[in-house]
């Protein structure tokens, strides 16, 4: 296969990359007035600021001549169209269909699937509905506050991630509670305010075989059946929502409570199925739709933009060029937005569970660096933790700031000074201080030289640190819904300039079948396994503790 690096683009940004290393942005801004309107992009409801990155317009210039010698278009197409891009797992990628609302019909081996979709939006609607009215009883008659969510990975990120992002839009009919860890002191917390005849349980799994997920829901069952001596109950109690009926039939779950999910939607890809469920039961269906229309805006945004004022692409460029051109090697994503707290751990598993892989398309080692580790927190928490390194260690860092026009929350005086430090801290990032300023700026205050000379160094800020802005004019299910969608085609458009297969995830597998044959041997106190001699003695001194105590 045809190395990137052969192309021409690549090769002229790989030249390029080695003039902008020594511009300082400070100057690139002092240079030009217009770098804003220049490196930025307005949505109705959303505004991307990217001035803030070592760039000029050469430099964008020559990005999107890589997206199109790397087909970009043509590959959205594809996507768009039902093509199996999810070439390891011979799938389609298709969870843009499920906000299209049937506007455009979505083929798959030749199917026509807007109906099926149509036809779980409107059961997600109904049973939603029927929760909220109280319709839906529980065993003994009563109708159910309390859902508890039961799934890992995408099967519990998304739907927590967007619950806590609109809390302020629940009306508080119905709770929703999320359990991933098989810790058992997760559930065991979570269940023991709760009253077993008003929870319902939902099985969320894909697959239906996922461990942590298949213990849980057990326990699940087990507590409410402790208090009902009955195991009828389960079909009052238990949904599931998963592509693999047959397996949550298994389990005790009854057909008719079974919402389908499809191989063509990737599990981190899937809130906008009924893995969503949880959030329809908590905001409303309408407020869910709402949810699905600001994605869809941004599906339309991504498909008719051109390139060079695409926001996704010109994300997922600007993440190529600092970490492949320009050496980075993780990025922090920055929410100055409560309501944004479980943001970053939703992006972690979006981007490196799609992109943190080392082969391309052939199966060939990838030999350039290829994508970022994320992490991040709220930015203000951020601030008085790790902002110290994003400022002043010897590792570049971007990163992205994303924040509120309107607080959902107005508190008076609050949003200003939560705002003020958004702004300040990406100028800050950008611009820094030297040394020559910082000496001035200690003799105004009447610092002794002697005081000045052993200080000055420390308080140098070098600048030059790449940020993304996103300001959102407020949170509601239709921004949070866009913003979602934007990482979501970002980190597609990322794997297709890297040549990866952002679709399956084999990386996960080895340490899982490693545990299952480890859980045996705890199950049976199995004495001297054969592992490496690390892990054999770790499991040993385990035993050795756990049989004495
Ligand atoms: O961690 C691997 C993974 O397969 C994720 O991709 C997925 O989101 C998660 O496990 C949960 O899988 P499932 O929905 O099949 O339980």
């Amino acid at each position: 296969m045809q190395s990137r690096e052969q192309l021409n683009s690549w090769q002229q940004l790989t030249q390029h990359a080695q003039l902008m290393k020594n511009q300082h942005m400070k100057d690139l801004f002092a240079q030009d007035s217009q770098r804003f309107s220049k490196f930025s992009i307005k949505l109705p409801s959303i505004l991307l600021d990217y001035s803030k990155n070592t760039i000029t317009e050469e430099t964008l210039s020559l990005l999107t001549d890589l997206a199109k010698e790397c087909e970009v278009e043509a590959w959205r197409e594809k996507m768009f169209s039902g093509v199996n891009i999810n070439k390891t797992e011979d799938r389609a990628v298709l969870h843009t269909a499920l906000r299209n609302n049937a506007k455009t019909p979505f083929f798959v081996d030749g199917k026509n699937i807007s109906q099926e979709i149509k036809k779980t939006l409107n059961q997600i609607k109904e049973f939603s509905d029927n929760i909220r009215q109280g319709h839906w009883k529980g065993y003994s008659g009563e109708p159910i506050t309390d859902i508890v969510n039961i799934g890992v990975g995408g099967s519990n990120l998304g739907p927590q991630m967007v619950t806590e992002a609109l809390k302020r839009f629940s009306d508080n009919r119905v709770n929703v509670h999320y359990v991933s860890n098989v810790d058992g002191t997760q559930i065991a917390e979570v269940l023991r305010p709760l009253n077993p005849e008003k929870v319902l349980f939902i099985v969320s799994s894909k697959t239906f075989t996922t461990t942590e997920t298949m213990l849980n829901a057990k326990t699940a069952i087990k507590w409410l059946t402790a208090s009902s001596f009955d195991q009828s109950v389960i079909a009052k109690h238990f949904i599931a929502v998963t592509a693999n009926k047959e397996n949550a039939m298994k389990f005790g779950i009854s057909k008719e409570n079974i919402f389908d999910m499809w191989d063509w939607v990737g599990g981190r890809f899937s809130l906008w199925s009924a893995i969503g469920l949880p959030i329809a039961i908590n905001l409303g269906f309408e407020r869910f739709q709402e949810l699905l229309d600001g994605a869809y805006e941004i599906d339309c945004h991504f498909c008719s933009t051109p390139l060079e004022n695409n926001i996704p692409v010109i994300l997922a460029l600007l993440s190529v060029w600092n970490c492949t051109f320009l050496g980075a090697q993780s990025q922090a994503i920055l929410p100055y937005d409560q309501s944004l707290h479980m943001l970053s751990a939703y992006l972690q598993q979006a981007e490196m569970e799609s992109n943190g892989k080392s082969v391309n398309w052939d199966g060939e080692t990838i030999t350039y660096p290829t994508v970022p580790s994320i992490w991040g927190e709220l930015g203000i928490n951020g601030q008085h933790a790790f902002y110290q390194y994003l400022h002043q260690s010897n590792n570049i860092v971007p990163a992205d700031f994303i924040g509120s026009v309107e607080s959902v929350t107005p508190i008076e005086g609050h949003h200003e000074t939560l705002m003020a430090n958004f702004f300040a801290q990406t100028q800050a990032l950008m611009e820094g201080v030297d040394e020559q300023q910082v000496r001035a700026d200690l003799a105004a205050k009447g610092r002794p030289l002697s005081y000045i000379d052993k200080v000055a160094p420390h308080k140098v800020h070098k600048g030059n640190r790449p940020t993304n802005t996103l300001l959102m004019n407020k949170i509601s299910p239709f921004t949070i819904g866009s913003l979602i969608a934007i990482y979501e085609h970002k980190i597609f458009v990322q794997g297709i300039i890297l040549q990866i297969c952002s679709f399956d995830q084999w990386g996960v597998e080895l340490g899982k079948g490693l545990a299952s044959k480890i859980e045996d041997e705890l199950h049976n106190n199995i004495q001297n396994p054969s592992h490496d001699n690390s892990t054999a003695n770790l499991i040993k001194h385990y035993q050795e503790v756990k049989n004495r105590i």
